[in-house]
C-alpha cells in the first residue's frame, strides 16, 4: 500500500520549494457547526460559500446524549453538501473518550472520501498521533480511499505544549496544530475562566516616579497566550506543518478577537477558528495580508533584484534577509489571490 508521504508533502507558504508540492488550499478561519442541530447544519452549504474552512465538530459543546446524533448529522451533511473549495474537517472525541472509535470508523467508512482533516483533541504526544495515522491507513485500505486524510492537533495539554515539537513531526500526515486555550488553562492550572484572549489582570505596570505608589502609572495588558503560541509556531515552522490561533469565547468583542487573531498572525500563524459567522470576516481580514504591506514587500523584492546585496528604501536598510521576510508576504497574497 502506497504510504501517505508518496502522495502528501506539507505546506508551507514562504517555505522552501520542496515543501510547496501541494496546491495552496487558504484555512484563515476554521468555521465550526455543531452537526447535531439541525437548524445549524442546513445553513452549512452557505456557510461553505463564506468559510475556508468547515468543521463538523463532535467533540466538546456536542451534549454527551448528543453525540450519535452528530456522528449521523456530519456524514448526511458531507453526503448532500457540494463543498467546492471549501475544506470539510471534523473534530473527533479525544482519544481516551468512549465516542473516538465510532466517530473514526464511521466517518472514515461513510465520508472519508469527502472529508479533507481530522482535527484530534487533547493531544498529549507523538503516541497520540501514531494511534490515529495507524487507525487511519487500516480504515483508509479498507474504504479503498486513495487521498490520504490528513491530522491536525490541538495543543491543550500541559503535555501537549511540552511534546509539541514530536507531535508536528509525529507523521507526514500532520498538516497543523491549533492552540486550544481554554483547555490548555484548565490543564495548566491558570486562573483565566475565558475562551481564550486577555485577561485584565495579566499586565505590567511602569514604575512609580516619586514616593506615591498608586498616582500616574499606567498598565498595560499582556497577551496570556503569548509563549505558547511562539512555541507551536516554531514547532510548526520547523516541521512545515501549520500553526492556528484557535477559539476566542466573548463573541460580542469583536475588538478583542481582532487583536487576539492579529498577534496571531504577526507571530507566525495561518488562521484561527470561527465559533460565529461574524468571526469569519475578521479572520478573512487578518489572515490576508494588508495591501499596503504587499505593496512595501513587492517594492522590497523589486528593488533587491536577484536577492543578494543591500538598498535603502525610504531610510531603512534592506538586505538578503528581509526580502525573504517580503516574500512571505508576498507569496501569501499571491496564494490567497489565486
Ligand atoms: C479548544 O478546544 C479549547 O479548549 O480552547
Ligand atoms: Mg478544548
Amino acid at each position: 500500500m502506497r504510504s501517505p508521504k508518496d502522495f502528501f508533502r506539507p505546506l508551507a507558504v514562504g517555505a522552501p520549494e520542496p515543501l510547496r508540492e501541494i496546491p495552496f488550499r487558504p484555512s484563515r478561519m476554521i468555521h465550526f457547526f455543531d452537526p447535531s442541530n439541525e437548524k445549524m447544519a442546513a445553513k452549512v452549504p452557505d456557510m461553505a460559500a463564506q468559510a475556508d474552512v468547515l468543521l463538523g465538530n463532535l467533540e466538546d459543546a456536542v451534549r454527551a446524549d448528543r453525540k450519535e446524533a452528530a456522528r449521523a448529522g456530519l456524514v448526511k451533511v458531507a453526503r448532500e453538501t457540494d463543498f467546492g473549495d471549501t475544506q470539510l474537517w471534523t473534530r473527533i472525541n479525544s482519544l481516551d473518550s468512549p465516542w473516538v472509535l465510532d466517530d473514526l470508523v464511521t466517518l472514515v467508512t461513510e465520508v472519508g472520501d469527502k472529508l479533507d482533516v481530522i482535527m484530534v483533541p487533547k493531544v498529549e504526544g507523538a503516541a497520540d498521533i501514531h494511534y490515529v495515522d495507524r487507525l487511519l491507513a487500516q480504515l483508509e485500505a479498507r474504504a479503498g480511499l486513495t487521498r490520504p486524510l490528513l491530522v491536525h492537533a490541538i495543543l491543550e495539554t500541559a503535555s501537549g505544549v511540552a511534546n509539541v515539537e514530536e507531535i508536528a513531526t509525529a507523521s507526514p500526515r500532520m498538516q497543523g496544530i491549533s492552540l486550544g486555550p481554554a483547555d490548555l488553562a484548565a490543564s495548566r492550572r491558570m486562573k483565566t475562566t475565558r475562551v481564550g484572549g486577555g485577561h485584565p489582570g495579566y499586565l505590567v505596570r511602569t514604575d512609580p516616579t516619586g514616593d506615591d505608589l498608586t498616582a500616574g502609572r499606567t498598565t498595560y495588558q499582556q497577551d496570556l497566550w503569548h509563549y505558547t503560541v511562539a512555541r507551536m509556531v516554531d514547532a510548526c515552522a520547523a516541521a512545515g506543518i501549520l500553526p492556528y490561533y484557535g477559539p476566542f469565547g466573548d463573541i460580542a468583542d469583536v475588538v478583542a478577537c481582532e487583536d487576539q487573531f492579529r498577534n496571531a498572525f504577526l507571530l507566525g500563524c495561518v488562521g484561527a477558528w470561527s465559533l460565529h459567522p461574524k468571526q469569519i470576516a475578521i479572520a478573512k481580514k487578518v489572515f490576508s495580508p494588508a495591501p499596503e504591506d504587499v505593496a512595501w514587500a513587492r517594492r522590497v523584492i523589486a528593488a533587491m533584484g536577484d536577492g543578494t546585496g543591500a538598498v535603502m528604501i525610504d531610510g531603512k536598510m534592506q538586505d538578503d534577509a528581509t526580502v525573504k521576510q517580503c516574500r512571505v508576504v508576498a507569496d501569501l497574497a499571491d496564494a490567497l489571490a489565486a
